[in-house]
């Protein structure tokens, strides 16, 4: 079982949708996804209702997914951990001396080449923020679940 955690900032909006769409791309008997926020707002909360949509419109139900944070414990319950941003990044990496724990978390567009390295946080947008982050994330998670085949 390779576990993968996904990381954004609320833990509402980008997250949400990653484990959702890596879940829909992988068999959950080989492959466990999570997700977390580093920020601490919306812990207990559903995803974003905007999330929730772009996911529904596209067969990925996510409305049952509950916000939880980042913890350091994190690091060895995990084989991978996707940041969807730079901020996001640097937030984990400080959780850690640990050198081998440190190089289990990368940028989930570092994965693929989409000429942007960061996945907008769209939660100050409108829905076609959501639409478009939607994207995104389904063309690393293609390219991640085609790599945990292998
Ligand atoms: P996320 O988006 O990191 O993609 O879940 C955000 C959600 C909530 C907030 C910021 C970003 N917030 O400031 O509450």
């Amino acid at each position: 079982m390779t576990k993968v955690l996904m990381v954004c900032l609320g833990n509402i909006c980008r997250s949400p949708l990653a484990e959702g769409i890596l879940r829909s791309k992988v068999d959950s008997h080989l492959v466990d996804v999570d997700s977390a926020g580093t920020a601490g707002y919306h812990i207990g909360n559903s995803p974003d209702p905007r999330s929730v949509a772009v996911a529904r419109k596209y067969g990925i139900d996510i409305s049952t997914q509950i916000c939880r944070k980042f913890v350091p414990e994190d690091f060895s319950r995990y084989d991978r951990i996707y940041a969807m941003d730079l901020n996001n990044y640097k937030d984990i990496i400080v959780q850690t001396n640990d050198s081998n724990h440190q190089k289990k978390v990368k940028l989930l567009l570092d994965t693929v080449s989409v000429g942007i390295n960061e996945v907008p946080d769209p939660y100050y947008g409108g829905t076609n923020g959501f639409e478009k982050v939607f994207h995104l994330i389904s063309q690393a998670c293609d390219t991640i679940a085609q790599n945990l085949k292998q």
